[in-house]
């Protein structure tokens, strides 16, 4: 197993955005959450990933508890996330973005004055061409030194997901990668993760773009004022009538 949150609660002041929520994730999954504007998804993946601490219930990563440790020791571990409205350093080069996502080890300020000035030139020559494989992948390269204020909504999400692989992460949780990009990197975007995936990183996925959600996800859960409101394969999800009345309207 992945990933198991287990009866997570999470509050802001008096409002319980999320409410009691539980789910697991296996190694090598892609499950897609889905649901109304303010349901509680991005606030759920704050409280695996650590931005935000969970009221009540646990976080459980390849079956360490997890719900205590702080974002960057959580990632460290494996887990990261990415953000509905991406954070890139806008000022930076799309290179430069990820090589500051690169993790700085513990006691970096020791570890800095202990090792040689070759040595240290090393390891930023290795994360350079980390970096650079991984543009690669992404099909980023030809933006490498294009500052990212300039990238279209898509390219953006495309180095939000970059700057995690920097991570080495054994799970990935995306929210919203589709959310205001063209369908042609809608598609890519897809194939990158279906790729990630086929190497052994887990995926969990927020998207309100369900058709695209549906093509990467055999598992879905919909989730409706803080709790989860469905779970199964995505067609009997989609069609169960909780769902459509949840979503006024229908969905699918
Ligand atoms: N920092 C915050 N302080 C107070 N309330 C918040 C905060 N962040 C989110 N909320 C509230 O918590 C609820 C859940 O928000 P959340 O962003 O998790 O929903 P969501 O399912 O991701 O929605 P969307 O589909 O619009 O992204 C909403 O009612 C939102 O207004
Ligand atoms: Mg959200």
């Amino acid at each position: 197993m992945m990933l198991q949150v287990q009866n997570v609660s999470c509050r802001y002041g008096g409002f319980t955005a999320v409410d009691n929520v539980s789910l697991s994730l296996q190694s090598k999954e892609i499950l897609g959450i889905a649901g109304t504007n303010g349901a509680g998804k991005s606030t759920l993946f704050a409280a695996i990933a650590g931005q935000q601490t969970a009221s009540s219930g646990k976080i459980l990563f390849q079956g360490t508890d997890v719900s205590r440790l702080p974002p960057y020791l959580r990632a460290q571990n494996g887990l990261v996330r990415t953000f509905q409205v991406p954070r890139e350093f806008k000022s930076l080069t799309v290179h430069e973005n990820l090589m500051v996502a690169a993790p700085n080890a513990q006691g970096e300020q020791l570890y800095a004055a202990l090792i040689t000035t070759s040595g240290r030139m090393r390891r930023e020559q290795a994360l350079a061409e980390k970096a650079d494989q991984i543009l690669g992948f992404l099909n980023l390269a030809k933006v490498r030194d294009t500052q990212a204020s300039k990238l279209s909504g898509g390219q953006k999400k495309l180095l939000e997901l970059g700057r995690v692989l920097m991570l080495d992460p054994r799970c990935i949780l995306l929210d919203e990668p589709f959310a205001g990009v063209n369908p042609v990197l809608i598609e890519e975007i897809c194939q990158h993760v279906h790729t990630l995936n086929a190497q052994g990183i887990a995926f969990i996925v927020i998207e309100h773009h369900l058709q695209a959600l549906k093509s990467l996800a055999k598992r879905l859960i919909v989730m409706d004022r803080g709790t989860v409101l469905a779970e199964g394969d995505p067609q009997s999800v989609l069609d169960d009538p909780r769902v459509q009345q949840a979503y006024m309207g229908g969905v699918a």
